[in-house]
């Protein structure tokens, strides 16, 4: 869960990769380090904090270089110091690695090397000390590389730069490296947006991908398999996609494009959808595969394709294991993630190897959406704010297209699809936007708030309080409003908010819930499409029938991030997370 880019040509690098390594912050953000080729040696700068403060403390900007390699980091193994920053050389100073994942077996290799100086305490400096000791005697860089791929265990994807030779080697497994093809020179980086705005043209390399970037041309090999091809795409988005689009934070950027997008999907041709929905009605189950919100996207479609008769699991990537003694030939599996990268999904794919495996995925060439063997591409561009908001709205719109598919009625979701986009226009009116910060200035000191829904909407609600989590740091737990008055609501008093969600067939009964809790001092904010006596306050969202739970996820994105916002939190960046999980 680090962002790595290293570039080689006859341009510049260095303003390059400054702008590049911003581009992949939301990977993680706690300490940045760079290292590139000064004539005869390599440069090293790097220290904790985040990737702008350092940059600007050694000036980068003012420096020149054609290869180099820049890193920031979500620190795994070993904390949060400058020592542990990477990149990280060997003790001769000819080789400086940069990486992302983790070795597993990295104590009982460092334990294997004798006569090193080890100065930092993680698994990466390992690496380049095996480089290192891979050399000695001729061998050059590509043949240390190779031998240490195969000496390693676990997830690892690093870039090597190496002061005797004129290329960059990377290697890949786990974590992703993509190769973009510019006009001057080749980048190598963990995702495209931070190139895109120099070349559209990438190959995605795959697990056991070895490649040598010289300054104009490259070589791919794989270590694992010889039948791989490796084919230049074309980006599917471009450097406008990827910034901020004047916006303050690339989360609201996130949130207000939803609308754009959920229009633009009104007017595709749902041909995946058709292919789909056959095979979910002859599964004997279908599982829906996530990690965090887009889990949340999962139980929503779960919660749809049982209302259609077909029995659907939601599953939590890490527990798809304690189900592999029950899974059937027929199963079939749905995995959604926006990253397409997120470890506790990729580890769980040997267990169902021979199922029928369908993807929900956002990122072009990720791990996840090469292993499916259909792929619904979410196309929303890229999604850079860590709390995901436009790709769990996207995916549970998708789930709730193919469930009405698995019952014949797709006519008429896409139907319901186009009214709510019709009635999108008055969900984020000023009136609204003003609720909304109000709400917002009232819980934004409070340690700790509800969120409460049943049945769909409590699923909204769970969905709703990780996004307070996440970027406003409340303790927000969601609870059926019906299991409420099994316990919790003994934490009620005056002093306690809950944020509710009402809408839909079982809206006289949670009400009945919201009264209850009412009665004993708890303040309702109200997210429903019409005011209700129960509610403190009321924020309105607009009918959409089936598709109800957009509105309400929309706003409930708001709220966190006007709550966040408030409190004069890093929004983008939320202390702790980083957007793509890579570890177990
Ligand atoms: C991390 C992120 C979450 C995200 C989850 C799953 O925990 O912080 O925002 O929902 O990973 O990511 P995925 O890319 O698989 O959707």
């Amino acid at each position: 869960m680090c962002g790595i880019i290293g570039y080689n040509g006859t341009d510049d690098a260095i303003p390059y990769l400054v702008e590049g390594i911003k581009n992949l912050e939301y990977r993680g953000y706690d300490s940045f380090g760079c290292a590139f080729d000064k004539g005869n040696s390599i440069v090293i700068k790097k220290d904790i904090g985040r990737v702008e403060d350092v940059i600007n403390k050694y000036k980068l900007q003012n420096l020149h270089s054609n290869r180099g390699v820049f890193h920031t980091r979500w620190a795994t193994t070993g904390s949060v110091t400058v020592e542990n920053a990477h990149p990280i050389m060997d003790c001769t100073g000819r080789i400086a690695v940069a990486h992302n994942g983790i070795i597993e077996n990295w104590t009982e290799l460092k334990d294997s090397l004798h006569g090193h100086k080890f100065v930092s305490n993680t698994d990466t400096e390992v690496l380049s000390h095996l480089i290192e000791e891979n050399m000695k005697g001729g061998n050059t860089v590509v043949d240390a590389v190779k031998t240490v791929f195969k000496k390693i265990k676990g997830s690892s994807s690093f870039v090597v730069l190496n002061r005797d030779s004129n290329e960059l080697v990377a290697i890949k497994k786990g974590s992703p490296l993509v190769l973009g093809l510019a006009k001057n020179g080749i980048f190598i980086s963990s995702d495209v947006p931070s190139f895109v705005k120099h070349t559209n043209r990438v190959i995605y390399l795959f697990d056991g991908d070895m490649a040598i970037i010289g300054k104009k041309h490259y070589k791919i090999s794989n270590l694992i398999s010889k039948k791989i091809k490796h084919n230049v795409s074309i980006a599917n988005f471009s450097a406008k996609d990827a910034d901020k689009g004047g916006y303050e934070h690339f989360m609201l950027k996130e949130i207000m494009e939803q609308p754009g997008l959920l229009k633009k999907l009104e007017m595709s041709d749902f041909g995946e959808i058709l292919k789909i929905a056959p095979l979910l009605k002859t599964a004997s189950g279908v599982y829906l595969v996530g990690a965090g919100t887009s889990f949340h996207a999962a139980r929503l479609g779960a919660r749809m394709f049982r209302e259609n008769g077909i029995n659907a699991i939601p599953v939590q990537g890490q527990d798809l294991i304690t189900y592999k003694n029950v899974i059937l030939p027929n199963d079939v599996f749905i995995i959604i993630s926006q990253s397409g990268e997120t470890a506790d999904i990729i580890t769980a794919l040997p267990i169902i190897k021979a199922n029928r495996k369908i993807g929900i995925i956002n990122v072009e060439g990720s791990t996840l959406s090469r292993a499916v063997d259909i792929l619904v591409s979410l196309n929303t561009g890229p999604e850079k704010s860590v709390a995901s908001t436009k790709a769990f709205t996207l995916s549970a719109v998708y789930l709730t297209l193919i469930a009405a598919a698995t019952a014949g009625t797709l006519e008429n979701a896409i139907s319901d699809l186009k009214l709510m986009n019709i009635n999108m226009y008055n969900l984020l009116v000023p009136s609204v936007l003003a609720v909304i910060r109000s709400a917002a200035e009232k819980i934004n000191r409070l340690d700790s708030i509800f969120f409460l829904g049943r049945d769909y909407n409590y699923i909204v609600a769970v969905e709703a309080a990780l996004k307070m989590k996440e970027v406003a740091y409340i303790h927000a737990e969601a609870i059926d409003a019906a299991t409420f008055k099994h316990g919790p609501i003994a934490l009620v008093s005056d002093k306690t908010y809950a944020i509710a969600f009402v809408s839909g067939a079982i809206e006289k009964e949670t009400l009945n819930n919201l009264q209850e809790v009412k009665a004993r001092g708890c303040k309702i904010i109200g997210i429903a499409n019409k005011p209700q006596d129960v509610f403190d306050i009321f924020i309105r969202t607009q009918d959409a029938g089936r598709f109800d739970f957009v509105m309400q996820a929309i706003i409930a994105q708001l709220l966190a991030y006007e709550t966040a916002r408030k409190k004069g939190l890093d929004i983008d960046h939320p202390k702790n997370l980083a957007k793509s999980v890579t570890t177990l």
